[in-house]
């Protein structure tokens, strides 16, 4: 075999590898900042609600207040599900995953959009915004459904964050909740080329749907490693119960060579920007009953993880807290996380369609050459 066919290093999770020009976010590792657009997330966060940050990533600019109330509007108004749709979710078994409900659900709308199969620009933006909301409307119709409440229709007179939270807890939030979980949305929406967005671009790279490639996204962003580390956080939270048993639990986990959810980060090796203001929001949300140790616990963690592997915490650590705070429930955190990457994921999307060429690496191939073929009758 000519050796040339075996010749070069994989890179081990591509770290470094240069995969796609975008000029939809950037995360500045050596300064820790996120990028949308050109815009510090600090100019962005809390002044801009999270319509205006998917204008902003869907068109390039921030919308006059004419463009963010048609946004608004549409979105709202895309905030319903084919009965089919809810008959499945309401099917779904009770001890499902409700990231795995979601995922389903979004692969069954593609057979009732009536954009399927269309990928031109004007197709893709109407498909994205009807997902953007309809991925919100799965979320907290499944949490009405498995918790009894009524599924509620989206309400005009409130945002696209106020209706999340309004169908999602079944009640009106007060304006400080409303205004944080929109920052939380704001502060999710992308992130470069996170795993779960690079696997929505690779699909769509092989000209497949918007359907199929939000799929991917959700598929992707469930693991551990990823925005499924958020339900990971609270569980250890809850485990850890208090204060004076962090530096046991710590310790053990990583004498055990365990990772710590919500906290490294493959780019960022300084503070995560996200984290301070999810972090400021921790501490201002009232805690409920029971719940007041949490926060203890998680700065206790946040300073102990830094003393001993010299880490910061990611977006999930303090979102963790945040939605908990907010009175979502850990199974929904990942999804929450999902709502607002959405944006993200569309927005990569319509940038890949653009300029399309099939993602296709190479590998380097380990499995051995000119071995004997022996007939099923003759093998051992
Ligand atoms: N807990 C303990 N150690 C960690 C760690 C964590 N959460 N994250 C990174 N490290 C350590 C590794 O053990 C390694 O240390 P070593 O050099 O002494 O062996 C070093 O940091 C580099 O880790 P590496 O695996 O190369 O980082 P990565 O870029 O492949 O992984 C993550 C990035 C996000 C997957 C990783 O930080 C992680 O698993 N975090 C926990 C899950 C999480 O919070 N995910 C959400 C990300 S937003």
């Amino acid at each position: 075999m000519d050796g040339s066919k075996r010749r070069g290093q994989p890179i081990r999770g591509l770290e470094g590898v240069v995969a796609a020009e975008t000029s939809l976010s950037f995360v500045d590792a050596d300064n820790g900042k996120l990028y949308y657009r050109g815009y510090d997330i600090d100019e962005l966060a809390g002044r801009v609600c999270f319509e205006e940050a998917v204008h902003l990533l869907w068109t390039g600019s921030l919308p006059s207040r004419g463009c963010l109330e048609e946004l608004r509007s549409e979105l709202i108004a895309d905030m319903r599900l084919p009965q089919q749709v809810y008959e499945m979710i309401r099917l779904a078994p009770p001890s499902a995953d409700p990231m795995v409900v979601l995922r389903t659900a979004i692969s069954a709308l593609d057979l009732f959009d009536p954009d399927t199969g269309r990928n031109t620009e004007a197709a893709n933006l109407r498909k994205g915004k009807r997902l953007l909301a309809q991925v919100a409307t799965i979320v907290a119709s499944l949490h009405q459904l498995r918790s009894g409440g009524a599924v509620r229709s989206a309400d005009r007179s409130l945002d696209f964050a106020g209706n999340v939270l309004y169908m999602f807890l079944g009640r009106e939030p007060e304006e400080f909740e409303r205004s944080v979980f929109d920052t939380l949305l704001v502060l999710h929406a992308d992130h470069g080329l996170a795993a779960s967005t690079f696997a929505a671009r690779v699909t769509v790279s092989t000209l497949a749907g918007m359907h199929s490639a939000i799929c991917a996204g959700l598929a992707n962003l469930n693991g551990p490693l990823h925005g499924g580390a958020n339900r990971k956080v609270i569980e250890m939270l809850e485990e850890i119960g208090g204060p004076e048993r962090v530096e046991a639990y710590i310790d053990g986990m990583l004498a055990r060579g365990q990772r710590i959810m919500g906290f490294g980060h493959r780019i960022y090796k300084t503070q995560d920007p996200r984290s301070r203001y999810l972090r400021r929001f921790a501490e201002e949300l009232p805690r409920r009953e029971g719940r007041e140790d949490l926060l203890a616990v998680s700065s206790r963690i946040e300073s102990l993880v830094y003393e001993r592997k010299g880490i910061y915490p990611n977006v999930d650590f303090y979102s963790a807290t945040v939605q908990e705070a907010l009175g979502i429930p850990k199974e929904y955190f990942t999804c929450i996380f999902a709502v607002a990457r959405t944006a993200g994921w569309v927005a990569h999307v319509m940038e890949q369609f653009r300029d399309n060429r099939l993602i296709r690496p190479t590998s380097k191939y380990i499995g051995g050459f000119d071995k004997t073929f022996v007939p099923i009758g003759d093998r051992g």
